[in-house]
């Protein structure tokens, strides 16, 4: 087992390689002067450039749909490589070899040794091939007029059936094999890949016999398995690939790899999850193009890691039936732990006997997307069945709530969300907000600090690629924001100050990344951006990143913000601990005319910002 990559190769990797080589050999850009490029952007679809590359801060961002990272981050999205497979690559493009922990080399490829990597390139091959080979069956099999008939009678044109490579496995035992399985080797990969199957005399055979055909693509756009219809009545209605070295029906979702390149999913935010082949296929033929399917199986934390990679709403679109129901409650609890700020699931149960392809078909995409904008937000949802689940008439009701709630509370990764729903369960329950938080065992923090300082639009703020974090954030997201951008910006904290001051998560992030940058005065903003990979921090970190300054230098905005944050997180925290003491038990006379100043130096400071 390969160790975890290191975080100082990683620093150096990204100072060796040039984003703009890495973009450019695939998107060509074109200059924009002032060390940025451009091009028209690879994630959606327009007319003019708004795709920009820096190259002083090494990373992108796209104004028309927000994409932005550094170049691994552009790997991942645009090759759809995943992280360790983004490294690798950069790694050879700069001639030197992957360090991991622990000092173990890292192989190229998906581990293990070059001829395990080779067979199952060769498998990839084999099954690409029977794709090939069933879309040719539907084109011109004799009896492929079945199968164009039942596609038809379902509502698909050709281009839909096109776009999703759908085929035709003819009836009978050995269409496939004679056709792709002319050597022992090549049956043999077949039978690997779960399209041919072996009887008790070793004979091999077609899995899929008078089926139509769905192919199932991975993240990387490489046909993995297939899902096959039965042509009419039979059983099973659908027959999948097993699953292979190659095929973990955990970690696919159908669809996803097109509506991802099709850019659907980055222009809508929101991505739709079904529970069929035929749902996902019937809503694209009616320019519904966001909705991927589980393939027969629960939704996974797998599934919604790699959705909530690409959007930030997820709606699961379930059939109204008991199984449906319970598939929807479970999708739930794998969302509680995985979802981060600003990331939202929902729920949408159909009536009985609709599925999305025949709703779809009966009332329009209108229709369709009215519902899916009306979907039931998840504390909705939670709390819904949670109130059906609990006799509230009863004496114990409330007490019940409150112990049916506390483990999925427990499990949520968003404190946000963990309050709304305790609040709202104090309502139902009739408790007061703290007695059920109490009762949930979570600890209460006031959403907006009171008297946080903001920055005040206006001081140097005004416009909104002005560098700085948008207006009304605070001090301290502004600093962090300028901070990311102009790494160099972290020489001008003087040694000695508390960045910490504050208490707050926020101020702790500053001091960390001022740290960071004390001991590596050569990290640039896209190194230290990856250095948060995988911690809740990181979203917000590209984020800023991929903000634009027009100002050439923010050390005089940057200096003003730590000199005021400096000056009044001790005297608000003083503020704090005077008022907290008045009221438990009581400030002596010099206490109170310490309080009575620094509420008025607050207000005073207050009203020459805003002057
Ligand atoms: P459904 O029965 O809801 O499929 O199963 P559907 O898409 O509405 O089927 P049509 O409209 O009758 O063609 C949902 C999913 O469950 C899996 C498949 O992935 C299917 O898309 N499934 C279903 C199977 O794997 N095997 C089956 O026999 C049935
Ligand atoms: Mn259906």
């Amino acid at each position: 087992m390969a160790g975890r990559i290191s975080q100082g190769f990683i620093d150096e990797l990204l100072t060796r390689v040039d984003i703009v080589d890495i973009v450019d050999a695939r998107v060509p850009l074109t200059r924009a002067g002032g060390g940025e490029f451009k091009a028209r952007c690879p994630f959606h679809d327009e007319k003019t450039p708004s795709f920009t590359v820096s190259q002083r801060k090494q990373f992108y961002h796209c104004f028309g749909c927000g994409a932005h990272g550094t170049a691994i981050g552009f790997l991942m999205q645009y090759s759809h490589m995943d992280f360790p497979e983004a490294v690798e690559n950069l790694a050879a493009l700069a001639g030197v070899e992957v360090q991991r922990e622990g000092g173990g080399r890292g192989a190229l490829g998906a581990g293990g040794d070059g001829a395990a990597v080779k067979e199952r390139q060769n498998l990839y091959d084999a099954i690409d091939e029977a794709g090939k080979f069933f879309r040719g069956m539907l084109r011109k099999h004799p009896q492929a007029g079945e199968a164009i008939d039942y596609l038809k009678g379902r509502g698909l044109s050709g281009r839909t059936v096109t776009h999703f490579g759908i085929g035709y496995a003819p009836d009978g035992y050995d269409n496939l094999r004679d056709a792709l399985g002319d050597t022992e080797e090549k049956k043999q990969r077949l039978v690997t890949a779960g399209l041919l199957k072996k009887n008790e005399w070793g004979k091999v055979y077609d899995r899929f016999r008078r089926r139509v055909m769905f192919p199932i693509v991975d993240h990387r756009g490489r046909v993995v398995a297939f899902g096959g219809r039965v042509i009419g009545d039979g059983e099973p209605k659908y027959l999948n690939s097993p699953e292979t070295a190659v095929f973990s029906k955990g970690a696919e979702l159908y669809g996803l790899y097109r509506a991802r390149s099709q850019g659907a999913l980055q222009k809508s935010r929101r991505c739709l999850v079904v529970e069929g082949y035929m749902d996902v296929v019937s809503l694209a033929e009616h320019g519904i193009h966001n909705a991927v399917a589980t393939l027969g199986t629960a939704t996974t934390d797998r599934h919604l890691a790699r959705l909530f990679r690409v959007v930030d709403e997820v709606v699961f679109c379930f059939d109204g039936d008991r199984a449906g129901r319970a598939a929807a409650w479970k999708a739930l609890q794998v969302c509680l732990p995985l979802l981060k700020d600003a990331q939202s699931a929902s729920f949408l149960l159909l009536d009985e006997g609709d599925d999305p392809d025949t709703l779809v078909r009966k009332a329009g995409a209108g229709e369709m997307q009215k519902r899916i904008a009306a979907a039931k937000p998840l504390p909705e949802f939670l709390l819904q069945h949670l109130r059906e689940s609990v006799d509230m008439n009863q004496l114990d009701g409330p007490a019940r709530l409150a112990e049916l709630a506390r483990p999925l509370v427990a499990r949520m990764g968003q404190e946000v969300l963990q309050q709304v729903v305790s609040d709202r369960l104090a309502a139902l329950a009739g408790l007061s907000p703290a007695e059920m938080a109490r009762s949930l065992g979570i600890g209460r923090r006031p959403l907006q600090r009171a008297g946080a300082e903001t920055v005040s639009p206006g001081a140097g703020t005004a416009h909104p690629d002005s560098g700085m974090a948008p207006a009304g954030a605070t001090l301290v997201e502004s600093a962090i924001s300028m901070l990311v951008q102009q790494p160099a910006l972290a020489q001008l904290v003087p040694a000695d100050a508390d960045l910490r001051a504050a208490g707050t998560p926020g101020a702790e992030l500053l001091a960390e990344l001022v740290e960071a940058l004390r001991a590596r005065p050569d990290l640039g903003t896209a190194a230290l951006v990856e250095r948060y990979r995988g911690t809740a921090n990181f979203a917000h970190l590209e984020k800023s990143a991929s903000r634009n300054h027009l100002l050439p230098d923010l050390a005089p905005e940057f200096r003003g913000i730590l000199k005021k944050m400096l000056k009044t997180w001790p005297r608000r925290r003083e503020i704090d601990r005077l008022v907290a003491k008045s009221s438990a038990d009581g400030l002596s006379p010099t206490e109170k005319e310490r309080l009575k100043n620094l509420m008025k130096a607050a207000s005073e400071d207050k009203a020459a910002a805003n002057a």
